[in-house]
């Protein structure tokens, strides 16, 4: 609700109270946007509700409420309509106003959260020595954008990287560390040991074959959990590469990330399985500690668990999640805590949630959310691969949206015989590569799978990033065109409103505090995307429908200065998608 609705929603109350008594004015006026612009801007039903109760006809009830209500300052006189809706119609010297005011406002209007929190975005979190795939590659685009919208609306944000750092399988990777590598373990050096996945691959094909191999990655591991120092060196040989390789990939989306892996909580699992056990939740169930979940149930109708340790001693991806729960809402005093994975996940926190519920470890004032999301598929609708059916490296991915860029943009130079230099040419065409990518996930409902297709997403048509950035750039045009500059406009530049294109484009500019503030409470980005694609298309109906540079004063100017709120505005929200615009392409 922006401040507008807020306005009206009192106005309407304080007349409801007038007309039938104090009770009535706590009643919700049930005020809404309207869909036509024949019905003003919005529509209040309340009439339609309270008549059955107050035992009147409802539009005698609307006329009531009319009849006390002042909107004068907001709006043109109130119009009862069909069996007795009140409609509102904004006042053009009143939109006028607001257009003014958030002229000169770097947040254009949008308020910050009136009770900012501390929120703790888990994002992105890969494992070492796996490979980084298109899922993390999902959940970084996505929780980054997330943890932007929330620090932009004043949010204390937590950024973690909840690496997969830990784990039996470091027990055979070090171990085939040592077989290929004998010298790297002693020197301080930092290690290459080029394709960690090849290497990955090549190690548990040894453990697969080998039974001697095995039993020395088991004791591996067992070492590695007493903290000794060789084994440790070695871990951390390989968690350094890794860490470079997704840095490489941060860099590429600029990315801010604080690494806090599942190795950070390895010395408070033993506490997580001790303190279970005191409560009396934990059981023994074949040789492991497991909590039984309520309401999980398997084919048989028989309660799942939540496995804490397993047979061999051995704690779970599960147990690291109770106990990062614990540190999150103690040590870091989160409030919000939001979790981007797929929904292949969602199971995993819902049972972690509940038991961290039944431990008494989620206060009150805590929310959990699982932001789930779906699959990325290749154009043929199966699991993504490349031609030759591998996985897609992320880098090449990347590298690819860029090569393709670089392609159109020098086909498109040529057609329009425009000359341009190199150093224009590359970054253009790294700026739209790499927002194409972010964009086509981000613009997805991100619960649905999507398909990934780089004809699609860099088309110039369409709810794409190459579109949006376009848009902005051809509203920049216009002012190098007339030779303007936006930034010195001044505060005294006045918006005045004719048109209707004019309106509904002006209307749509006013309406972004309320879409970041649905998608802080919904997490959904691609609110953002269709809020900023239809920007766009009536930024161009206004631009087809009333010349700018055209026009005679007062009426340029303020043309002017509306366009330039469009640019500001488009340039805000893909800021907040992680997405950079360029001023030329
Ligand atoms: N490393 C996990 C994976 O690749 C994602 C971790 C998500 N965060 C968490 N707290 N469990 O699937």
């Amino acid at each position: 609700m922006n401040a507008t609705q807020e306005q009206l929603k009192v106005k309407l109350q304080q007349a409801m109270g007038v007309a039938f008594g104090q009770e009535y004015a706590e009643a919700d006026p049930i005020l809404v946007t309207t869909n036509n612009p024949k019905f003003g801007d919005y529509q209040s039903n309340v009439s339609l509700s309270l008549a059955k109760k107050l035992g009147q006809q409802p539009r005698a009830v609307a006329t009531a409420i009319v009849d006390k209500l002042d909107v004068s300052g907001l709006c043109e006189a109130p119009e009862i309509a069909g069996p007795g809706f009140i409609n509102l119609r904004l006042k053009t010297e009143y939109l006028e106003a607001q257009l003014n005011a958030i002229q000169t406002d770097p947040r254009l209007g949008v308020p910050l959260a009136k009770n900012p929190k501390r929120e703790i975005v888990d994002f992105s979190a890969p494992n070492i020595a796996k490979e980084m795939h298109v899922g993390h590659l999902r959940s970084t685009i996505i929780g980054d954008s997330i943890a932007r919208i929330l620090e932009f609306k004043g949010h204390d944000v937590l950024r973690l990287n909840h690496v997969g750092d830990w784990g039996t399988q470091f027990g055979m990777l070090i171990v085939y560390l040592r077989e290929m590598y004998p010298d790297a373990l002693t020197t301080a050096n930092a290690l290459d040991i080029g394709d960690l996945v090849e290497f990955y691959k090549k190690a548990k094909k040894r453990f697969d074959e080998d039974e001697n191999f095995k039993e020395t990655a088991r004791l591996e591991v067992v070492k590695l959990q007493s903290g000794a120092e060789d084994t440790l060196h070695a871990w951390k040989l390989l968690c350094e590469q890794s860490r470079r390789e997704f840095q490489v990939i941060y860099n590429l989306l600029d990315i801010t990330i604080t690494e806090r892996g599942e190795s950070f909580y390895n010395p408070l699992l033993s506490g997580v399985a001790e303190d279970l056990a005191k409560l009396g939740l934990l059981v023994e169930d074949q040789g492991a500690k497991v909590v039984f979940l309520e309401g999980f149930t398997n084919k048989e109708g028989e309660p799942l668990p939540l496995i804490v340790q397993k047979s061999d001693g051995g704690y779970n991806y599960a147990t690291t999640d109770l106990a990062a729960i614990c540190y999150r809402t103690q040590k870091d005093e989160a409030k919000r805590i939001v979790y981007v994975t797929d929904s292949g996940q969602a199971n995993h926190f819902a049972g972690v949630f509940q038991v961290a519920r039944r431990a008494g470890w989620i206060p009150d004032d805590v929310e959990m959310v699982h932001v789930p999301f779906g699959l990325v598929l290749g154009e043929d609708g199966k699991k993504f691969k490349t031609r030759s059916g591998d996985t897609v490296r992320l880098r090449d991915l990347l590298d690819e949206a860029v090569t393709r860029t670089r392609a159109d943009l020098e086909a498109r130079l040529q057609e329009d015989g425009r000359e341009e230099t190199e150093e224009f040419k590359a970054n253009v065409s790294q700026v739209v590569g790499i927002s194409a990518v972010k964009y086509a996930d981000l613009s997805q409902n991100r619960t649905t799978d999507y398909k990934f297709s780089f004809d699609r997403m860099l088309s110039l048509k369409g709810n794409t990033a190459p579109y949006m950035l376009y848009s902005y750039a051809r509203v920049k045009s216009i002012g190098r065109k007339g030779n303007i500059d936006f930034a010195n406009l001044g505060a005294d530049v006045k918006i005045m409103l004719r048109e209707e294109a004019e309106f509904t484009l002006a209307k749509h500019i006013l309406q972004l505090g309320e879409v970041i503030a649905t998608v802080e409470q919904e997490l959904l980005p691609n609110r953002l995307c269709e809020y900023l694609y239809d920007l766009s298309q009536k930024f161009n109906q206004f631009f087809e429908n009333c010349p700018v540079l055209q026009s005679e004063e007062p009426v340029r100017t303020s043309r002017l200065a509306l366009s330039d709120l469009t640019a500001r505005t488009l340039k805000l929200g893909l800021s907040l998608l992680g997405i950079q615009v360029l001023e030329r392409m």
